[in-house]
């Protein structure tokens, strides 16, 4: 497709809203899938903070730090050609102050080479944005059911579902915009409030577990392609069943060996 030659920034990604393609976003936490993604040609590649889930073990995405985050979005990068390249700023790394969000921030543009960061959180976020964004960091947000604030909702659970949590969600995205974000990540929150957000704001809103009506979707790539098997929120579809293809594999390696088909000529050096 001639529209997705790349490189793509920021800025071009901002410019995407209304194009009538939707932009397409997935998570990569190393070189190869980096690499993966990047030649299936999506537009946003995002090292998120579910790193910690999914490549990590942990149960929650809080306990990742910057400095592991920077290690894994450093191996993505090399993979990561033509790609926007999002590093995703771990729970306790911005929230503190300005200056503390801005430092942070600045090392995943230094020492990782990404075109952005992402953050959580709307209104109380909106001040580092802005200071972000007047510094020179491209700045992607996130609202909604925001993974890192799962001990204040109680749990993965679907936000904006009575009329305060709308109103906080249009408001937070209100902020953002207005603080210079140049996109914004809705995650789990009712269709019909997802349009309503990305009708008010001009930036593209990417959406996971938000509906059909975003401008564009975003999913965990490991989800997606079927490797997380004991995890299924509703709004995942899984596109390859790569769990059970990979224990096949190495179960069948490990008959072969057993049966001594494993190596065969082929597979083997033969005599000096
Ligand atoms: O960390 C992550 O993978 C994310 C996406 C799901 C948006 O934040």
């Amino acid at each position: 497709m001639a529209d997705r030659k790349g490189p793509i920034t920021a800025p071009v990604l901002k410019g995407m809203k209304g194009s009538g393609r939707k932009i397409i976003m997935l998570t990569a936490y190393d070189y190869l899938t980096g690499r993966i993604v990047d030649e299936a040609e999506v537009d946003c590649v995002l090292v998120g903070d579910s790193l910690a889930m999914v490549v990590l073990g942990y149960d929650s995405t809080l306990p990742v730090t910057v400095d592991e985050m920077i290690h894994h979005t450093k191996a993505v990068r090399r993979g990561v050609k033509r790609a926007l390249l999002v590093g995703d700023m771990p729970f306790g790394s911005y929230q503190g102050s300005v200056s503390e969000a801005v430092a942070n921030a600045a090392r995943f543009l230094k020492e990782a080479g990404v075109g952005a960061v992402k953050i959580e959180g709307g209104v109380a976020v909106a001040e580092s944005v802005r200071r972000m964004v007047e510094v020179g960091i491209p700045v992607m947000g996130h609202i909604g059911m925001t993974p890192q604030s799962l001990r204040q909702f109680g749990g993965f659970k679907v936000q904006g579902r009575d009329e305060a949590g709308r109103r906080e969600i249009l408001a937070g995205a209100a902020a953002l915009e207005e603080a210079g974000a140049f996109s914004l990540v809705l995650e789990g929150i009712p269709d019909d409030v997802a349009e309503e957000v990305t009708q008010s704001i001009s930036i593209p809103t990417i959406g996971i577990g938000a509906g059909p009506s975003c401008d564009g979707q975003v999913l965990v790539l490991h989800d997606l392609l079927g490797m997380v098997e004991d995890f299924k929120p509703k709004f995942v579809k899984r596109y390859a069943n790569l769990a059970e293809q990979a224990k096949a594999a190495v179960r069948a390696f490990g008959q072969e060996v057993q049966d001594g088909v494993y190596p065969d000529e082929e597979h083997s050096y033969g005599k000096r």
